[in-house]
């Protein structure tokens, strides 16, 4: 008799790609995907601490979960990902949610296979969640969601302890992949037909810096560039401190390198940027994209916001506005500031009410809509290359795709999925263009 099971996945792009690993494993052993969650004998919870709502959709998950345990004893509940390696979540867990079999932490997914089997023995929560980071395990395998775009993970964790930012202390230190297993992986995804790789990590830029050899993300991109291929390459996190000229020049020759930059600028105002630990000032920033858009003209600049960090007054926080006015980015995710455990924000005084950083960010939100509406109806006309993907989500009749800037393109016709085509952008609006295939 076969096992089933199932995976629900929080937070970012990386987790999502564990998710992949730990099917891959899941598979390995056996297991079978399962269709609905009463079906399964195995759930897994990767989850995400970055902020306190997504922690807030974990706990009422797992809630939720209760019942079904309670239906069928022998289900199997694991949490692992980002709040699994929080100090105080295994403690939490085994006190509130007895439930729970099995947690485990960022640096030891390649042992889930023994974790598991550890779990079906024991009547007691078994925790495992390592301190120290340890090398990288490769050749683990990944069960990628079958279709056109894949994710290959670059390097992992991170060195930057933005003073907000909890990302460090459960991803651990900057450890990059060395090029040949990238290049590797990457070369194989698109001999399978994969047509777009999107190379992930927190701040790829600084992807190379703790290799022996001297190889840096420029090097990286420009290679795999080389490779024989029809493909797309996507990258992120950029960070504005360490994207060099080098990089830019890169990507103004490369002909597979998408032309879209996510450029967290986080805030305007110089004293918040330096509270936050960013390593740039707010004309170094101004300065980068006006470098980049003069080497690469069509770039699509998107780009991360947090309003109401500890302290920052209402004139700071119209820097930011304003910031958002001059660069004019072609989209941004905006955060409301959520203080993490032992971040060093989370102890400073002055933290700005609930009510105050809601309107902030309902005034920025509102200025960057229009802005990306305004930047779409300007495509009007333009030829977009676009990655067909698939039945819209929204108009299911008709094809949506992504053009090279990543945005969402909606076609009027029921051709090509999975093809590279050019589209005349007829449309455009907050959300999404419209366009129409050209022959
Ligand atoms: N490594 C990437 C992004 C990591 S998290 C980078 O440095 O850009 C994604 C985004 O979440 C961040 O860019 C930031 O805007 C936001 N974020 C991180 N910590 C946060 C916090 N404590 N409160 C609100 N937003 C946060
Ligand atoms: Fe967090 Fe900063 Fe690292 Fe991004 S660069 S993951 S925001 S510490
Ligand atoms: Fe990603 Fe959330 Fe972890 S944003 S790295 S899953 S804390």
């Amino acid at each position: 008799m076969s096992l089933y099971y199932l995976i629900e996945t929080f937070g970012c792009q990386m987790n999502a790609h564990d998710s992949e690993v730990l099917a891959g494993l899941l598979e390995e052993m056996g297991y079978r995907p399962a269709k609905a969650r009463e079906e399964a004998d195995l759930i897994l919870l990767n989850t995400c601490c970055v902020r306190e709502s997504a922690e807030n959709k974990v706990w009422g998950r797992l809630g939720v979960l209760k019942r079904l345990k309670r239906e069928n004893p022998g289900l199997i509940i694991g949490v692992c990902g980002c709040m699994a390696q929080e100090e105080g979540t295994a403690e939490r867990i085994r006190r509130r949610y007895p439930h729970v079999d099995l947690v485990f932490g960022t640096h030891n997914v390649h042992r889930l296979p023994d974790l598991i089997r550890e779990a079906r023995e024991s009547n007691a929560l078994v925790v495992e969640v390592l301190e120290s980071e340890g090398g990288i395990v490769e050749h683990l395998p990944a069960k990628r969601a079958p279709g056109l775009s894949a994710w290959v993970t670059v390097m992992y964790g991170c060195n930057n302890f933005c003073s907000y930012c909890i990302v460090p202390y459960v991803r651990g230190r900057q450890r990059s992949r060395e090029p040949r297993s990238v290049i590797d992986e990457v070369s194989s995804l698109f001999a399978e037909g994969y047509k777009e790789v999107t190379l992930l990590g927190q701040n790829v830029n600084a992807y190379g810096r703790d290799l022996a050899e001297e190889y840096d993300f420029a090097d990286l991109l420009s290679e795999l560039d080389r490779l024989d291929h029809a493909g797309r390459i996507r990258y992120m996190t950029s960070h504005p401190r360490d994207f060099s000229d080098k990089l830019i020049d890169v990507l103004s020759k490369t002909k597979h390198v998408c032309e879209h930059i996510h450029l967290p600028v986080q805030a305007g105002s110089d004293r918040i940027l330096s509270l936050m630990n960013r390593g740039y000032t707010r004309d170094g920033y101004l300065a980068l994209v006006q470098r980049i858009r003069k080497a690469i003209p069509n770039a699509s600049i998107t780009t991360d916001i947090i309003v109401g960090f500890p302290g920052e007054s209402e004139s700071e926080f119209e820097e930011t506005l304003d910031l958002v006015k001059q660069v004019r980015f072609d989209a941004a995710f905006t955060f409301v500031y959520s203080p993490r455990r032992g971040t060093r924000a989370a102890a400073m005084e002055n933290q700005v009410p609930a009510d105050e950083k809601q309107r902030r960010i309902t005034a920025l939100v509102e200025l960057q809509n229009r802005i990306t509406k305004e930047v779409n109806n300007a495509m009007i006309g333009r030829i977009e290359e676009v990655l067909v993907e698939g039945p819209s989500e929204k108009e299911p009749e008709k094809l949506s795709g992504r053009t090279r800037g990543n945005k969402v393109v909606i076609i009027d016709s029921k051709q090509h999925p999975g093809a590279l085509v050019n589209v005349r952008i007829t449309d455009g609006g907050t959300y999404y263009l419209k366009g129409e295939i050209l022959r």
